[in-house]
C-alpha cells in the first residue's frame, strides 16, 4: 500500500487559508458540515477541529486505505472512497488538496497516488469538479488547491476567487474558493 502523504507546503497553505475562512463561515453557520476528499495524514481534519467545527460534522475520505485507518485512529469519521464514490449527504464546505502534478516518470509509483494527476496534472481535479456539485449544500463552497504546474483545469460553471497563494522554488501554489 502506498505511504501516507506527509504534510508539505501545500498542506500548510490550505491549513492557513482554513484558519482565516472557517471562523467566518462558522459565524454564519455553527453546524457547518465539512468534508475533505484526500484527507491523507488528517492534518486538515485536525485544523477544522481546532478551528471549532464539531467532530461529528467533520468527514474525511481517501483512496489510500492506510490514510483512512490513520484518520480513524485520530477519531475522525473517515471512509475509503475514490473521490465521492462512497460519500453520502451534502456539505457546506468541501476541501481538496489533490494530486496536481503532471506525470513525471522519474517519480516512484508509490508516491504518485498522492501527487500526480495524469499527463497535465488536472485529471483528478477535473473529475472532482464534475462530481462535487452534487455534494454541495445550497451556497456551499469548495476550497481547492492547485499549482502553476497544473494544466488543463476545467472549472465548469464554478465562480472562482483566489484565497491564498505561495511561491515556491519551481512553482506557485494557489487556493481557490469555488461556488455556484
Ligand atoms: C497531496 S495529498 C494531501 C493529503 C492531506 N490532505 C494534506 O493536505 O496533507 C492527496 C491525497 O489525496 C488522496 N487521493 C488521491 N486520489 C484520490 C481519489 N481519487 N479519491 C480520494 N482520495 C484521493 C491521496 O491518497 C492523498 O492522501
Amino acid at each position: 500500500m502506498p505511504p501516507i502523504y506527509q504534510p508539505a507546503e501545500d498542506s500548510y497553505l490550505l491549513s492557513k487559508v482554513l484558519g482565516k475562512e472557517i471562523p467566518e463561515l462558522l459565524k454564519k453557520n455553527q453546524h457547518l458540515q465539512f468534508l475533505e476528499i484526500g484527507s491523507g495524514s488528517g492534518i486538515l481534519l485536525e485544523t477544522a477541529k481546532r478551528l471549532g467545527i464539531k467532530r461529528e460534522h467533520i468527514f474525511g475520505a481517501d483512496i489510500n486505505q492506510k490514510a483512512v485507518e490513520h484518520c480513524r485512529s485520530l477519531d475522525f469519521n473517515c471512509i475509503y472512497s475514490d473521490l465521492f464514490e462512497n460519500v453520502q449527504g451534502k456539505y457546506a464546505l468541501i476541501i481538496f488538496n489533490p494530486p496536481y502534478l503532471p506525470k513525471n516518470s522519474s517519480e516512484p509509483t508509490d508516491s504518485q497516488l498522492a501527487t500526480t494527476g495524469g499527463l497535465q496534472g488536472s485529471g483528478i481535479i477535473n473529475e472532482f469538479l464534475k462530481q462535487a456539485e452534487n455534494y454541495l449544500e445550497k451556497n456551499g463552497k469548495i476550497f481547492l488547491l492547485t499549482s502553476s504546474l497544473t494544466k488543463g483545469i476545467k472549472w465548469r460553471e464554478f465562480k472562482k476567487k483566489k484565497l491564498g497563494n505561495e511561491k515556491l522554488f519551481f512553482e506557485e501554489l494557489y487556493v481557490w474558493e469555488l461556488g455556484k
